[in-house]
């Protein structure tokens, strides 16, 4: 028997500063991914959580007069707070100061000693606290007498200390191999690439351990080092999953992951010290690394530290959630960074959920509250319009699946939008109302068909619009087990009769 489980994962996030935009991104971005894995019934776990060691929160901490886990206590709780607001379908937050994760992280460790991939020496170099990463001089430029990564554009301080080194220089050619085996490890393709290029440049070996602070998980057997922020957080989708018990059910089912979705600023860590860390450590890397692009503010990344945040806590208030996840899925390019706007937010709402599938929705509705009893009757014959927008719809549908394990939500999206597009202008094409009078036949046909296709749109919509799309489908009566992704092989989405119910205003035009 084919399993046909899925575990999907988001950053963990540092709890450094409230969350904005950019984390709401990603983390709608791996629900959208979860959600239609479950219409499509597969077994899904889909992980989200906060990462809470290291000198960026330890100085957070201290700027807040607060110790290290009252803060992130704090902190953790409104990211775990805003899973809620976001309606994120996660089935489990991970903190990395959960017992569980030191577990796994200390038998991590352990097998990389074991393994011989681990050695004592001393580290001298740049380092970001923001990035919390290393960097080489040729990564680094000066600017007003302070140095910078050209990379990210954080500050850089210089660090000379004891440190545990991971073999990372021996699993170049190793790496080069996984990638060359697992053409789609890494996508979009263009950030394989960078990957690539960046692995055959040479790889240094990689300081692992710290000794300047504290605030971290203790390297076993040693006092003097907490291990490397990187190591520890990475570690947390194993943690989540009861590794090290590789006898667990949840290990057992879901590793290795389906999907880690990450922005682009932390690939490295994902893309290529991840999988290096699990070879040497004899643990299957995971399938798919999918990194996204930024969310622009203007032409700058938004981002804790630079201040120009877009709070989505306030968008939702005024705009709502389903409007808003929409809008994010739709604007930012597959793979690319995107610029947001409220102008362009507005527009998108009006354009595609008021105008388009919201009227279509409406319309159909009061049509058949009005003409109809509320009941629309087993559809008879087929006629050429008919045909014509099944077979079209038959097209738009063909590669959804296809497109969804690409994670190219955008052409996903156009591709549903359109549908319901198409449907509203069938509508007005065939024109039931014309036909009350002297053709119910014809009417109750075309009406039947319109339900047909505002179900399979609210199916093909509900990963995005989850509150939305389920109060149409309510609405219709149809069974929660029956709203999942059967069509898409030939299955029916309705019955021959359908009742409806009241279904209020979806869309509120924001002009
Ligand atoms: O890097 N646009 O945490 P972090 C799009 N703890 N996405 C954005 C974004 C933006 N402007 N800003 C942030 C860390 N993100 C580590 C991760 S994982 C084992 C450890 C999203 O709080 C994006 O996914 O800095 C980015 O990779 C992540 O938040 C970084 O969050
Ligand atoms: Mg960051």
């Amino acid at each position: 028997m084919i399993h046909k489980n899925f575990y999907i994962t988001t950053p963990i996030y540092y709890p450094s500063g409230k969350p904005h935009m950019g984390h709401a991104y990603s983390s709608i971005l791996a629900d959208v991914f979860a959600r239609f894995k479950r219409n499509d019934n597969y077994k899904v776990h889909f992980l989200t959580g906060t990462d809470e060691h290291g000198l960026k929160i330890q100085r957070a901490a201290e700027k807040n007069n607060l110790d290290p886990l009252t803060y992130c206590n704090k902190i953790s709780k409104i990211f775990k707070d805003l899973t809620k607001k976001l309606n994120l379908s996660n089935d489990d937050f991970i903190r990395t100061t959960e017992k569980r994760h030191y577990k796994s992280v200390n038998d991590i460790w352990n097998r990389l000693v074991k393994s011989g991939d681990i050695y004592l020496s001393k580290y001298k170099g740049w380092y970001s606290v923001s990035d919390e990463a290393y960097y080489n001089s040729d990564e680094i430029i000066e600017k007003n007498k302070k140095k910078f990564s050209t990379f990210s554009g954080s500050t850089v301080e210089w660090v000379e200390e004891d440190s545990f080194f991971f073999k990372l220089s021996t699993w170049e050619k190793k790496l080069l191999e996984f990638y060359d085996k697992n053409e789609k490890f890494i996508l979009p393709i263009s950030r394989r690439n960078e990957v690539i290029n960046f692995v055959k440049s040479g790889l240094k070996d990689l300081s692992v351990s710290r000794t300047s602070f504290t605030w971290g998980i203790k390297v076993p057997n040693n006092n003097k080092h907490v291990i490397y922020v990187w190591l520890d957080a990475l570690i947390n989708y194993l943690s989540a999953l009861n590794f090290p018990n590789t006898n667990d059910k949840l290990y057992k089912n879901f590793w290795p992951a389906s999907l880690h979705v990450i922005g682009k600023d932390i690939l490295r860590f994902h893309a290529i010290y991840w999988p290096a860390f699990l070879l040497a450590a004899d643990v299957e890397p995971p399938t798919r690394i999918f990194s996204h692009g930024w969310i622009l503010s203007g032409e700058k990344k938004m981002s804790k530290s630079r201040g120009n945040i877009l709070n989505p806590l306030e968008i939702i208030k005024t705009y709502g959630i389903d409007e808003l996840r929409y809008y994010l899925m739709k604007e930012v390019p597959h793979g690319s960074d995107g610029s947001i706007s409220l102008k362009n937010l507005e527009n998108c709402i009006n354009s595609d959920l008021a105008n388009n599938y919201g009227n279509l929705c409406q319309r159909v509705f009061s049509f058949i509250k009005n003409n109809c009893g509320n009941k629309v009757s087993k559809r008879k014959n087929i006629s050429d319009s008919d045909k014509k927008l099944m077979e079209q719809t038959k097209k738009l549908t063909k590669d959804l699946r296809n497109e969804m394990d690409k994670q190219n939500l955008n052409n996903y999206i156009k591709s549903v939008i359109n549908i319901s597009f198409l449907t509203n202008k069938y509508i007005n094409d065939e024109e039931p109302w014309k036909l009350k009078k002297n053709n119910t036949e014809k009417m109750n046909n075309i009406l039947h068909i319109a339900l047909e296709q505002i179900v399979k749109i609210s199916i093909l919509l509900n990963p995005i619009i989850p509150e939305k799309s389920s109060k149409v489908l309510d609405a219709l009566n149809i069974n929660t087990k029956l709203r999942n992704l059967a069509f898409l092989d030939g299955k029916n989405v309705i019955d021959d009769e359908i009742k409806i119910k009241k279904l209020d205003i979806l869309f509120k035009k924001t002009t």
